[in-house]
């Protein structure tokens, strides 16, 4: 695996780009297919290596995945207690989403299962997780003291208990675990966020006749006798890769891109927000409704950004756009000031640390704190040779920020392939 060169853009972005399938939807769009006893046609699917790491599980339980084009699937299960002891490892590779949501969907079931992951995934903490689902009574080891993968989860005898949890961070992983645990549980499971994450599992389950009970910033699941499968399930265009855009067509001057097919769900548009408030030029049209889940057309042309502040309780709603974010404000006239990110320590990587080191090596002043960043922006851009960490989201915000300054050359590139396989396409497409 070669470096490879982003070369400065040499004239402003123009033109559409059609975003791809959502992470966090496309994989819950197969593991709760397999939970139904119809076949379900998912449409827009992302083919990207993590969501593959969920088909490779949900197969290896039983369901029935047929690959029918790259972006579309029909996934038959074996009904809500029809899942199947699996006769190998069950690998998530880079996924935290495929392990911590899926450890909440097998520690109530009858058979042993075993996780492995890729490096990245065994030094991610997984505790979050293992802790709330024991008090349900599930019995999981895991590594590090029943921290770490391997993970084993091993059959309980009976049910699992309902049970009230109070999440000390926001995670979407954490919620949606519980809530898959709770939905084989005796009696009900609550999860109650300090703000609230995204919201996809909810959405589906939904979608699948699952009653939740919401009051306030709880949400309660009851198992049902059955979950029902929809025919089509249509993934919307994931924000989190349309943010690379957003960012490169604010900071390139006399860009103007259609990101066309963006999710627009409340709980992921805090990078709109933010930008907004640097003062970019996003305008959304076209809003409509595809599976289930709002989605829109956005139109982003270049503006002068200005420095921001922001916290706590945006970051779930931006949690994965932060490195992008970080490209616009070192492009940004004035200081943003970043604070109550401490999760983006706990990412594929360690999120703070490798924009401080690379975006410093390109030439931004930027200084870490424990739990966010301060970036001054302005600086003037270098070229240089740079480290993906092996993390999707940090070597598309190098190539951004190649783009936008003065070039750059990636180690590690091809970790891209993890959320959005066709991005250096379309950076070779945008920049011809
Ligand atoms: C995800 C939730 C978020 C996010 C991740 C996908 C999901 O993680 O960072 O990329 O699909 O539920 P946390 O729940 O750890 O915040």
């Amino acid at each position: 695996m070669g470096n490879r060169v982003i070369n400065k853009a040499l004239k402003a972005l123009r033109g559409e780009v059609i975003i791809p399938g959502d992470k966090s939807v496309s994989h819950r769009s197969v593991m709760f297919s397999a939970l139904g006893d119809t076949p379900v046609h998912i449409t827009n699917f992302l083919p990207s290596a993590d969501c593959l790491s969920t088909v490779g599980v949900m197969r290896a339980l039983g369901a029935k995945v047929d690959i029918i084009s790259d972006t579309e699937l029909v996934v038959e299960g074996n009904g809500l207690h029809g899942l199947q002891e699996p006769a190998t490892i069950l690998d998530a590779g880079n996924s935290g989403t495929t392990l911590r949501l899926m450890m909440g969907m097998l520690a109530p079931q009858k058979f042993v299962s075993v996780f492995t992951g890729d490096s990245s995934l065994h030094k991610r903490p997984m505790g979050r997780v293992i802790k709330p689902l024991s008090r349900m009574g599930a019995h999981i080891v895991g590594r590090a003291d029943n921290t770490k993968l391997p993970i084993t989860i091993v059959p309980v005898e009976g049910r699992l208990k309902g049970y009230r949890y109070e999440m000390p961070v926001a995670s979407a992983q954490v919620k949606s675990a519980m809530l898959l645990a709770g939905l084989f549980a005796e009696g009900e499971t609550t999860v109650v966020e300090p703000y609230p994450s995204r919201n996809h599992t909810e959405l589906m389950l939904e979608a699948f006749g699952v009653e939740l009970k919401y009051e306030g910033t709880s949400i309660t699941i009851k198992a049902p006798e059955k979950m029902t499968a929809p025919e089509e399930l249509v993934v919307p265009g994931d924000i989190s890769s349309a943010a690379f855009w957003l960012v490169a067509a604010s900071i390139i001057p006399g860009s103007e891109l259609l990101l066309k097919n963006v999710g627009i769900n409340e709980t992921r548009t805090g990078i709109i927000d933010v930008l907004q408030d640097m003062g970019a030029d996003i305008t959304i049209i076209n809003e409509r409704k595809s599976g289930g889940e709002p989605v829109a057309d956005m139109l982003v042309k270049y503006a002068q950004l200005h420095g921001t502040s922001f916290g706590a309780d945006i970051i779930p709603r931006l949690v994965d756009e932060i490195p992008a974010i970080a490209v616009a404000a070192m492009f940004a006239q004035g200081d943003t000031v970043i604070t109550g990110a401490g999760e983006l320590r706990v990412k594929e990587t360690d999120r703070l640390e490798a924009i401080c080191q690379q975006f410093t090596r390109l030439g931004g002043n930027i200084e870490g704190t424990e739990d966010g960043l301060v970036i001054h922006g302005g600086t003037v851009p270098k070229m240089a040779e740079c480290f993906s960490y092996n993390d999707h989201r940090m070597a598309m915000c190098l190539a951004v920020l190649g783009l936008a300054g003065a070039g750059v050359e990636i180690q590690e590139p091809d970790c891209v392939d993890i959320s959005y396989p066709s991005f250096y396409d379309e950076v070779d497409r945008l920049t011809k």
